[in-house]
């Protein structure tokens, strides 16, 4: 049985084959699963994107998506997430996707005999992200190669700039990271260069703004947040400075006028919603690679 925990699980060759997967669903195709298929989404913190699109992606490929609601379910009784996930599969369960926010929640879910999607852990991994933002990446460049990924924010507390910054390395895309120092991390540095937010903006081909995570917080920033948006925001003036064919992603949920001008988010440089559109097709064919294989 395959999973998909990490972007560490998927191979420079599999992103391609995804990408190619997914192209095919946007442009039309249709696949379904030769047998009756039922899908569990359990979400242990709030989603909008992840799990709507993975519904979304379930149901374009005729899968059966029975409801899991975490706080009617017996984890409310002290239930284990093993023991939820095994009673899943027990029942007939094909597939689960799963949000938690204990870092690398899975590791302890390697011998569950369905394919279990990671959509999100902690601080950690969000590889279906990681992903949707390759699609999109490719859609625009054709390719990875030497491409300058700027990630610009709460780098420390993400799991999309972990998850993104590995994989574009791997692919051969040059990354930068900015943004707060206290919210930056070394060990980041073996993946890319640290850069000011403005020398960032002015030297990417992608600038990728990333949410400020105040739920992973352990203590209070004392950043206030226009203070944010001028010292490490894309604010117009700083977005002027952009190449010409540049372009603006952000994983969303967006705080318009903290990690980028309001003005910006629906610009014509923006792919923040086509980001979203490309979820939907990157999921349906990373469901495909995991029922199909
Ligand atoms: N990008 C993302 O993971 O959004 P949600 O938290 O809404 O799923």
């Amino acid at each position: 049985v395959k999973h998909l925990f990490t972007i560490h699980d998927v191979s420079g060759e599999e992103v391609f084959e995804f990408i190619r997967l997914a192209q095919s669903f946007k442009q039309g195709d249709s696949w379904t699963p030769t047998y009756p298929t039922f899908a569990f989404n359990l979400f242990f913190e709030p989603s909008t994107r992840t799990k709507c699109s993975f519904e979304m992606a379930q149901r374009k490929l005729g899968l059966q998506v029975i409801p899991f609601d975490v706080l009617s379910s017996s984890v409310q009784k002290g239930e284990s997430l093993y023991d939820t996930v095994k009673t899943l599969e027990s029942i007939g369960a094909n597939l689960v996707v799963i949000r938690h926010p204990q870092d690398e929640y899975f590791a302890e879910l390697k011998e569950i005999n369905i394919p279990i999607i990671n959509g999100g852990d902690g601080c950690g991994h969000h590889p279906t992200q990681s992903l949707l933002d390759l699609m999109t990446i490719y859609e625009e460049f054709g390719t990875f190669e030497a491409i300058k990924v700027a990630i610009i924010g709460d780098i420390r507390h993400s799991r999309v700039a972990r998850s993104n910054a590995t994989i574009l390395k791997k692919l051969g895309s040059e990354v930068a990271f900015a943004g707060p120092d206290e919210w930056f991390s070394d060990d980041y540095l073996q993946n890319g260069m640290y850069l000011t937010v403005d020398e960032a903006t002015e030297w990417a081909d992608v600038v990728m703004l990333l949410r400020i995570q105040h739920e992973r917080h352990v203590s209070t920033s004392h950043l206030k947040t226009a203070q944010y948006h001028q010292l490490y925001g894309l604010t117009e003036e700083r977005a002027k400075k952009m190449k010409p064919q540049s372009i603006i992603m952000h994983p969303a949920p967006v705080n318009r006028n903290v990690e980028l001008a309001s003005s910006l988010v629906e610009s014509e440089r923006s792919r923040i919603f086509q980001q979203m559109t490309n979820g939907v097709f990157m999921r349906m064919a990373i469901i495909k690679y995991l029922l199909d294989t």
